[in-house]
């Protein structure tokens, strides 16, 4: 098991990586000084696949365990079925020091870390993420939240776990286009930050596609320590983690005209590659590094090319991403593999040349 320890203002908290932890989060919990109840937050898929190893290794350290299910899916994530979950808890006679176990991928994360930095105003939350997406990035940084109207992820807080336990057993299971997906964001972590980790995707790509053990906790290491390190800089999200967003200007763009039929994952990768285009093209980033990063997400099984869709609805709904600051859409572009520049000023037509595909 590896560990990464996170300080964030006055919290600190670890996140454990590795493999068959999902049984030892009880004893870990023990040690930790909780007992008594414990609330599970979950889904029916996550539930039956993992429910009872987790349930298990509770019970043996005398904790008295409540499961709380919601059904799968980016919709629970709404303050009906937070308040659903609120009720529940109550019936349960959660109390304030009542430890909340969201177990599952970012929906899971998202709403239960919102339940429990919001019931009786915080109860203690141990995220237990179990889709990659989710160890590497949704779990890392506190941002709890649920979605409402065209608000997504806008009702929230910022609110640190007690602890992470990344199970990367868990991901065995995972079918292979959400591995697909959160493999964007382990890739956009290595291009932002870790030339070597890059190296490592490259020469590992096939070991981690076909599940391996040890070249999974290495990807689900080295990307949550890059995430922990960068929130830690800038916990209340005014500057470092803008880099973050690598590849997600015109990733979100795409996926807000597709109708949200594309995926984030595939979104962002092809966010990735245009916007090391617009890198090369405006002279930072060599063609050695473009070609390398194109390679590494398509092998990854991820799309590289813009979609077919109105490349004017695509610069629009860019000019409606949050990131715009003064009508001017900010851009994360590549220096070089492991080096970014976050900028403004970017020329509106050099962004509609590289969406339309044009050479
Ligand atoms: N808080 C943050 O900082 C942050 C960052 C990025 C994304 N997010 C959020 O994360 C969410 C997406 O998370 P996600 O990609 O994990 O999707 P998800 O939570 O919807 O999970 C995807 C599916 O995989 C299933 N599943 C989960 N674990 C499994 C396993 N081990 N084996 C088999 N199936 C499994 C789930 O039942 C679900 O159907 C979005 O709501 C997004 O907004 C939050
Ligand atoms: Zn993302």
């Amino acid at each position: 098991m590896r560990k990464i320890s996170v300080a964030l203002g006055s919290n600190r908290y670890e996140i454990h990586v590795g493999s068959g932890l999902l049984a030892r989060t009880g004893h870990r919990l023990r040690e930790s000084g909780f007992s008594g109840k414990l609330v599970i937050i979950t889904d029916p898929t996550v539930s039956r696949l993992y429910g009872e190893t987790l349930g298990q290794g509770l019970a043996k350290e005398g904790f008295a365990v409540s499961t709380l299910l919601v059904p799968a899916g980016e919709a629970q994530k709404s303050l009906e079925t937070a308040g659903r979950l609120y009720h529940e808890l109550t019936e349960t006679r959660a109390e304030r020091t009542t430890p909340i176990l969201a177990l599952g991928g970012g929906v899971i994360g998202d709403l239960g870390g919102f339940v429990a930095a919001t019931y009786l105003r915080g109860v203690p939350l141990v995220q237990v993420p179990t889709t990659l997406l989710s160890q590497v990035d949704s779990s890392i940084g506190g941002k709890v939240a649920v979605d409402h109207g065209q608000l997504k992820n806008k009702i929230g807080a910022f609110y640190q776990p007690e602890l992470v336990v990344a199970d990367t057993d868990t991901l065995k299971t995972l079918p292979a286009a959400e591995l697909a997906s959160g493999l964007a964001e382990v890739i956009k972590s290595a291009a932002i930050r870790d030339r070597e980790f890059f190296t490592f995707l490259e020469q590992n790509l096939e070991r981690i596609k076909s599940l391996d053990g040890e070249a999974l906790e290495e990807v689900v290491f080295r990307t949550a320590q890059i995430k922990a390190e960068v929130v830690t800089a800038d916990e209340k999200d005014t500057g470092l983690r803008n880099i973050l967003n690598y590849g997600h200007t015109i990733g979100h763009a795409i996926e807000s005209v597709s109708g949200f039929r594309m995926e984030h994952g595939p979104a962002v990768a092809i966010g990735m590659v245009a916007a090391a285009r617009i890198s090369n093209r405006m002279g930072l980033l060599a063609d050695d590094g473009l070609v390398r990063l194109e390679n590494v997400i398509g092998r990854a099984g991820l799309p590289t090319k813009v979609p077919e869709l109105k490349k004017e609805k695509i610069i629009q709904a860019m000019k409606h991403d949050k990131k715009v600051r003064k009508e001017k859409v900010r851009f994360v572009l590549l220096k070089s593999i492991g080096r970014v520049l976050v900028t403004d000023e970017v020329s509106p037509s050099l962004v509609e040349e590289v969406l339309a595909g044009e050479k």
